[in-house]
Formats: structure tokens, sequence, C-alpha cells
């Protein structure tokens, strides 16, 4: 372990190919404690790269069901002005797995990073009960339009307090939430944030929906991230993809919450999307890549044209090579 210390996350990466497969295991190892278990791993990596990393070969924690309520928002309601959508989220201090044998002390909205999503219909009135059960003064902040006294910024709640943000959900779109007390950057890298969708007036046309919030983790504290990915643990899409089908739209809510690298990205294989910026309007750029600076975020839309197993991963190689990537399974 000590000729490892002091090597910072850059360093590992840069180099030749074997690279691919080793810059996982040596986070997992300089995150301490698992460096047994990060050997035996690293023995049974394919040498040929996450080109193979699918199924049981990729190296994520956790079941085929844990990331359910992450990867699947509630359904969108119709519009109802005035209606009341109430949320209960609780801050707590949880260690969590982030990647295969490696745990981080996360500071989570409900003991997920990210934390639920939140999913209202423009006009509903949002009614957020927040608790801090955690060690830390927090809050809330949303992104949209609500009054300055529930910005989340200025009520700091402390350890054992309460506060419930109240506001008409507005615009429609894709938005999110995080913690805004000081330092920002340590209560963002800790964990505190999460999806925050507005469903429009007219509601979208039928798709299968999902979620994904780009996170990373710095797990050796030196200010770099070791693993990223999306709601989660590394690689978790890559040992179970999404399974969605051709003859349906696939419609993504997608945020960059990524803390120490200044932007993320996601890049579809074998196929291109329509992308919304924030989803507030119907303006959309037909690509395959978007990149996203941590806040912003927008809503993808696939057609698939083929069935088969597409790969889809952040455009910087070195963020896929330590955990952002997945697969669809698109079926007939
Ligand atoms: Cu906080
Ligand atoms: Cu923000």
């Amino acid at each position: 372990m000590s000729k490892d210390r002091g090597v910072t996350r850059r360093q590992l990466i840069v180099g030749a190919a074997p690279v691919v497969a080793a810059a996982p295991f040596a986070g997992m190892a300089l995150a301490g404690g698992r460096t047994q278990e990060a050997r035996h791993l690293a023995g049974h990596r394919p040498a040929a790269g996450h080109a193979a990393m699918i199924g049981e070969e990729a190296p994520a924690p956790g079941g085929p069901n844990d990331l359910d309520s992450l990867t699947y928002p509630p359904e969108a309601l119709p519009h109802q002005p005035g209606r009341v959508r109430e949320y209960s989220l609780l801050a707590e201090d949880k260690e969590i797995e982030v990647a295969k044998g490696v745990v981080y002390p996360a500071w989570t909205y409900n003991g997920t990073v990210p934390g639920p999503v939140i999913r209202a219909t423009e006009d509903d009135l949002l009614r957020v009960a927040f608790a801090n059960g955690s060690s830390h003064p927090h809050t809330i902040h949303f992104h949209g339009i609500h009054p300055a006294n529930m910005d989340g910024v200025f009520e700091i709640v402390n350890p054992g307090d309460t506060f419930t943000y109240e506001f008409p959900a507005r615009p429609y779109g894709m938005h999110l939430y995080h913690c805004h007390a000081t330092p920002l950057k340590k209560h963002i890298h800790k964990g505190l944030y999460g999806a925050f969708i507005i469903d429009p007036p007219e509601p979208r046309p039928p798709a299968k929906e999902l979620v994904m919030v780009m996170n990373a983790f710095d797990t050796d504290g030196d200010g770099e991230n070791n693993f990223y990915a999306v709601n989660g643990p590394a690689f978790y899409y890559a040992r179970y993809p999404i399974k969605v089908s051709r003859s349906q739209t696939v419609r993504i809510y997608i945020a960059n919450l990524t803390e120490f690298d200044l932007i993320n990205s996601f890049h579809l294989h074998g196929d291109f999307f329509r992308y919304y910026p924030t989803g507030s309007t119907d303006s959309f750029e037909y690509t395959d890549t978007i990149m996203l600076c941590q806040g912003q975020r927008g809503i993808i839309e696939i057609d698939f044209a083929n069935t088969g197993r597409f790969m889809f991963h952040a455009h910087q190689s070195e963020f896929t090579e330590l955990g952002w990537m997945g697969f669809f399974e698109v079926e007939e």
C-alpha cells in the first residue's frame, strides 16, 4: 500500500492499455482495508478492457433490482393546478458501497446517492418535509422557480431540526435538487443531490422512462474522483443492462451532479437521440453525444432502430474506465 500513497487518480490513469483494467482496482486499494479483495478481483479481470465487462464480468456491487427506484421514476400525473404533492426527505450519514468492495461514508437523502426522484406536474403545490438526521447542517436547494425563503441557502437546517419547503412546481422540465450548506463542494460530493422532474401541462407522449443522475466518488479524499457512474455504484448498468423495447421510445431524464470535474458527458452507441436541454421547450438537438457541466440537465429521447446490446457511457474515456458505463438490451 505504501507505494500507492500520494499517487493521484490522474497519475493512475496516465499510461497504457493495462490501466483500463487496473484503474478501478487501484482506486479500491487506495480506499483502504480492501487490498486483498482488490488484488483478488484484479487477478480475475479480463485483459481486453471494458468491451468484455458485461454481466458477471462487470465489478458492480448489489443485486439486479437495487437501483429500480432511482432508475424508474414515479409516473407522471395529469395537470391539476393546486394539487398537493408531498415528499419526505431525511438527511442521514450512511456508508454505501460505491464500487465492488469499496465502502464510502456518504451523506444521503433517504439513504441513497443520489436521493429519491422527486416528481410533480407543473402547477402542483410541491411540499417537501425535510428532516436532518445527520451530524452536519444541511438544506435542500431546488432548481426552478420559487420564493427566496424556499431556496435552501439561508435556512440552514441543523442536526435534529426540520424544515418544510413549499412552492408551486414550475417551470416544467428536468431539474435537480441538492444541499446548499457550505462548503458546497463537500456537501455535493458527499452525495446530497437528486433528480427533480416537473411534467408539462400537456403530457409528454408515452415512453419507457428512465432517470440518470451522473455522480462520482472521491474515495481516498484527495479532491479527485476515484469512481464514476449514474445513479450510484460504478459499473452497475454494465452488470445489469437496462432492458428496453425497440417499439417504445426511451426517455431519459439526465442531470450532472459530478463534483471536481468540470464536465461530464453521455454517449450512446449505435443510434442517435433527441436531446432537449433542460426539457423546458420543444427544441432539441439530434445527436449521439452531449456534455453537461454540474447542474446542467435535460431530456434524451431514443427511438432505437435496431435490437441488440448497445453501450452508453461518458465520452471521457477515463470516466468510462472508472465505472461510468452501461448497456441497453434492446428487444423487439
Ligand atoms: Cu449538506
Ligand atoms: Cu444547483
